[in-house]
Formats: C-alpha cells, structure tokens, sequence
C-alpha cells in the first residue's frame, strides 16, 4: 500500500505544475557557446502552442497603427497581413524564406506582448503529433472549437471571389469549403486579402487530408538528413514552385482557405504555429552540426530568373511594420533580438500525457 500522504502530495504537485502551464520559460546560454551578434543572457522556451488565443484576439480588435491607404477598420492584426501581402513575391521560393519569417514571426510576438501584454511562450505545431496516430489531422486540439482555433470551413457560407487582383499566384477556389463555424475566430472580421484585395471577409478554410504524408515524421526525417541550407530548404518548400506538396506547403494546404492564399495566408492565427514549427525544424536542423550549418545559408534569391543567390548579407524588408533587417542578424535565435529555444515535442508530450493521467490516477485512489 502506498500511503495516501504520497498521492495528496502528486496533487498538489500537479495543481502547481498545471497552474504555472502558461508562464514564459528561461533557460540560461550556455557560458561558452560562442555568438557573433551580442549574446543573449537568457533564452525563453518556446513551447508547443497553448492558450494565447486571448492575446490573438487582443491584437485583432487593436486599431491598425498606420491607417494610410488601407479600409479604416483595419487592425494591428491585419498589419501582419498586409505587409506579408506586400512581401509574398520575394519571401517565398527562395533561400531568404526562413530567415524572413523567422523575423516576422519575432515581430508578431513583440507586438503581442507589447499591444496586448502576452506573457507567454509563442507556441508551435508539431505536424507528427497529429500524424503519426490513425486519426485525422481535423481530431487535433489545435483544431478543437473551445480550447483550440475552430475547425473546419462550413460549406456554402463563403462566395471566393473571382475578379481579377492582379495576384501573380491567383486563388485556388476548390481549398474554399466556407468560413470557419466554431471556435475564437468564427465570428472575426479580416480586412485585407483574399489575396491582393481588400475585402471584409471571415476566416475560410478547407481541410485536406491528402496532404498528411507531406506532413508526417518520415517526410520530417528526410527534410532533416538534408547536408546543406539549400538542399534543406528546398526540401521544406514545394507548391507552387515544385510539382508535388512538401511540409510547408502542406500546412497550408491541409488547412485549406485563406491558408492557400500566397499573399494574406497569414489571416488564419494557426499560419503562426505553422511557421514557427518550421522555424524550429530549422533551428533542429542548424543544431545538429552548429559549426557548419549555424550560418550556413544559399539558394536563390529571385524565384524568376535572374535567380541570383542568397547570402548572409542579403537585407530583408518588413515593409509597413519595421526596419529592415539582415539574413545574418536572424541566424543564431540565441542572439538578441531573438533570444528564445524550443522544447522536445516528443518529450514535452510524454510528460503531458503523464500530467493529463495523473487526475484519474488520484481520483482512482480516492474512489
Ligand atoms: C489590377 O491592375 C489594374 C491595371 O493596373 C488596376 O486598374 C486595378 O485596380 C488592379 N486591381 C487590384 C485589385 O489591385
Ligand atoms: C504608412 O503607410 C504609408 C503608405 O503605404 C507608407 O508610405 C508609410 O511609410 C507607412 N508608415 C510607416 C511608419 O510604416
């Protein structure tokens, strides 16, 4: 007999566990890892997502900071949007597309925690996590309507439009099921997009499962075995530039909506999770030989010819939301302005599936 003393203790120790969940994680850089730019003091952990829709929303309901030549409702939200927008031709099918988003990414979490006073980690999608059972992807919790982002579009409650914007990458009218029906966003407005336009519109999407085997740990693996930046990203990166879907693509794809649109994807709040977790797989991938791969970037820099080549010199722009910023300056994530890691996915899960049993395993005792 174990005493009873022994599980109180457990449940106690849960209830502490389950209450300090959300708060934001630092882990110390290591005293001699060696950094180019000014060494971070600390890293905050950035975790597999949680509960920050709050802070998304804030962000959403925030007026737009520059109302210059846009609708006057939009929001510091849909500035993301926009300026994604504005940059889509020269971010995507080339080797800049990680370090762009990578930055971008670092500037939606500042702007979380300094508009809408976020405390937390920024979370990210482990696609295995959501493969590698026999469910489909639409059973994950991200996707959950209460403590997740809503489900799937609802058919015939959206009307893609058809007149021309000019979009070198035009809409595919097909991964439109409807606007999306439950959760935190069902009834938000978005104002830029579908593409190049500006349209009051809902969040739409159009889950695909054809999609899962681009977003499973075999094809993570293969992305991972990759030997240099350029044969790494390319393998991350296929449609539209490549015939068949590879993982980032994929994201979009399975989500469908919105998510397929080059230019405003990022008006459904899970393009954040989506990025982020390729931006862990990349700093996977950087880590796994930091002393070759830390700085090593390539590919190239135009998707039309003249291609060119990308190097760690090569200036990124942030049009409409910040200044500009070099390749080389977001290639270590543990020099400022970065500043943060990722946990385990894998190891992170075995713990929480330990936590979640430990309830019924003291209500079992008890009972
Ligand atoms: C597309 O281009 C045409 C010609 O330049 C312009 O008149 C029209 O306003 C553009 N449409 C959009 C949605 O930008
Ligand atoms: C605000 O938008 C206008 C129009 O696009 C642009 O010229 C201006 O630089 C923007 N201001 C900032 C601070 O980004």
């Amino acid at each position: 007999m174990v005493p009873r003393t022994f599980y109180t203790l457990i449940a106690l120790c849960f209830a502490v566990l389950v209450s300090a969940k959300d708060e934001q994680k630092y882990v110390r850089l290591d005293k001699d890892a060696t950094v180019e730019g000014t060494k971070c003091e600390k890293l905050a952990v950035r975790q597999e997502w949680c509960k920050y829709i709050e802070a998304v929303k804030c962000l959403q309901s925030t007026p737009a900071t520059n109302l210059t030549g846009v609708p006057s409702a939009m929001t510091r939200y849909d500035e993301f949007v926009y300026t994604h927008s504005l940059s889509a031709n020269g971010i995507h099918g080339v080797g800049q597309f990680l370090p762009w988003h990578r930055h971008f990414g670092r500037l939606y979490e500042e702007s979380l925690r300094e508009t809408c006073k976020y405390e937390g980690p920024l979370p990210y999608w482990d696609w295995d996590r959501d493969t590698s059972g026999d469910k489909p992807i639409s059973a994950s919790p991200i996707f959950d309507p209460k403590n997740g982002f809503g489900g799937d579009g609802v058919p015939g409650t959206y009307t893609v439009p058809t007149d021309n914007d000019n979009s070198t990458y035009p809409l595919i009218p097909a991964a439109f099921k409807g606007c999306v029906g439950d959760g935190p966003f069902a009834a938000v407005t978005m104002h830029v997009g579908p593409n190049l336009r500006f349209t009051d519109h809902c969040l739409t999407r159009g889950f695909n499962e054809d999609v899962r085997p681009a977003l499973s740990s075999a094809h993570l693996a293969g992305i991972l075995s990759q030997g240099d930046y350029d044969s790494f990203w390319n393998a991350l990166d296929g449609l539209p530039f490549k015939p068949e879907p590879r993982l980032h693509d994929a994201g979009h794809g399975y989500i469908g909506g919105e998510m397929t649109s080059f230019y405003t994807s990022n008006n459904d709040p899970v393009f954040y999770l989506h990025h982020t977790g390729l931006d862990r797989i990349w700093w996977q991938w950087q880590q796994a030989d930091l002393a070759n791969r830390l700085y090593a970037m390539g590919g190239k820099v135009n998707n039309t010819p003249p291609y060119g080549q990308v190097t760690l010199d090569y200036t990124m722009e942030f049009p409409r939301l910040s200044t500009s910023a070099s390749v080389r300056s977001a290639m270590d994530i543990r020099a400022e302005p970065y500043c943060y890691t990722y946990d385990n996915g894998a190891l992170a899960r075995g713990f929480n599936v330990f936590m979640m049993a430990l309830p019924f395993l003291v209500g079992a005792y008890y009972l």
